[in-house]
């Protein structure tokens, strides 16, 4: 299966998927292309370290979602990627991706759906109180993390937890869980 990455900040999920590749813990799965809205975002650094393919825009460059989307699909096919996993891509994505990849998106998101969708989730669930958040990996849809629910992990916080600590924890699930849900879908899609 080939995937796509798109990602628009650090990056360290697409470098876990990475590592989970070379690692082994998935297999027959091929990141073939990073797509990333901010041209200086740190993952583009990673990906080249890797000699992955790059393929970086700027939203205000074009007129509409529809015609950067247009460019984006054209290198997907012609990179024949099955496959999008968005990870830290701070976009909603519009028909032309939804139609071309319907049922095969899927998105990382720091919480437990459907609560604290949208930005900073982890400082929204600080800020209400809750004593459990986590991560949730979804399919993508035209919403705010609205998709269907793929698989959650539960990261509990604790009293003196602090900002830093519950980024830690939560990335920590992120990193074993993307992988994971990757690998299965892997395995059961056939392309
Ligand atoms: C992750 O927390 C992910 O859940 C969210 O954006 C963050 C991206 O982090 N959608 P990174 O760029 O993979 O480090």
């Amino acid at each position: 299966m080939k995937i796509a990455v798109f990602a628009s900040g650090t990056g360290s999920n697409f470098a876990a998927i990475l590592e989970s590749i070379q690692s082994k813990k998935i297999m027959n799965v091929e990141v073939v292309l990073l797509v990333s809205d901010r041209p200086k975002a740190l993952v583009i650094q990673k990906a080249r370290d890797e000699r992955i393919p790059v393929f970086t825009f700027k939203a205000n460059d074009f007129p509409n979602k529809q015609v950067y989307e247009e460019e984006i699909l054209n290198e997907l096919t012609q990179r024949e990627v099955d496959f999008i996993v968005l990870a830290g891509y701070m976009r909603l994505l519009g028909p032309v991706l939804l139609q071309a990849y319907d049922g095969k998106i899927i998105n990382v998101h720091p919480s437990l759906l459907p609560a604290f969708t949208g930005k900073d989730a982890i400082g929204q669930a600080l800020d209400c109180g809750v004593k459990v958040t986590g991560v949730t990996v979804h399919y993508v849809d035209e919403g705010m993390d609205t998709g269907p629910i793929i698989d959650q992990r539960a990261v509990t916080i604790d009293p003196d937890e602090t900002r830093e600590t519950l980024i830690k924890k939560i990335q920590e699930q992120e990193h074993r869980l993307l992988p994971e849900v990757i690998q299965n879908l892997a395995s059961r899609l056939t392309f």
